[in-house]
């Protein structure tokens, strides 16, 4: 079985697993991150988004030997200690969560976007395109554009 060692949440960890095992499971399974959800294993609802070196992916399509040597950053991983991320801090404020089946993946995806641009447009966070079966958008918006303010 192959070896594959990367940091996840600042931890370095080593799993044995086929090439082809899709990052979700490891991450769900292997080393008992859950923040990232299951929702469609297809790369369309973006529920188990996360980060890869910085940029966001979906875990579900991503191999695990696709990660080896490379930092994943998943919601467990976004607060520094017991000091929140801005969008956390936003997400908060403007109490976006319904049931919240979604929410780790909205904000991992809101921090990327935060990330490449300062000052997204409504059309910017509409490309964000990750589903939410309890219709949050509207307070998603008004989170990241009060996270882009205090960021
Ligand atoms: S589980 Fe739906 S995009 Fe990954
Ligand atoms: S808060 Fe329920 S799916 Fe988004």
């Amino acid at each position: 079985m192959p070896s594959h060692t990367f940091t996840v949440n600042g931890r370095s960890v080593t799993v044995d697993a086929p090439d082809d095992l899709p990052l979700l499971w490891v991450l769900r399974d292997m080393l008992g991150v859950h923040g990232p959800k299951y929702g469609c294993g297809v790369d369309v609802c973006k529920a188990c988004t996360s980060h890869l070196d910085g940029a966001d992916i979906r875990p579900c399509v991503v191999p695990v030997s696709a990660c080896a040597g490379k930092t994943v950053t998943t919601i467990e991983g976004l607060a520094d200690g017991d000091e929140l991320h801005p969008v956390q801090e936003a997400w908060l404020e403007q109490d976006v969560s319904q049931c919240g089946f979604c929410q780790p993946g909205q904000i991992m995806a809101a921090v990327a976007l935060l990330g490449r641009t300062s000052a997204p447009t409504d059309e910017d966070i509409d490309a964000i395109a990750n589903i939410c079966r309890c219709g949050t958008y509207f307070r998603i918006r008004e989170a990241i554009r009060s996270a882009a303010a205090r960021m």
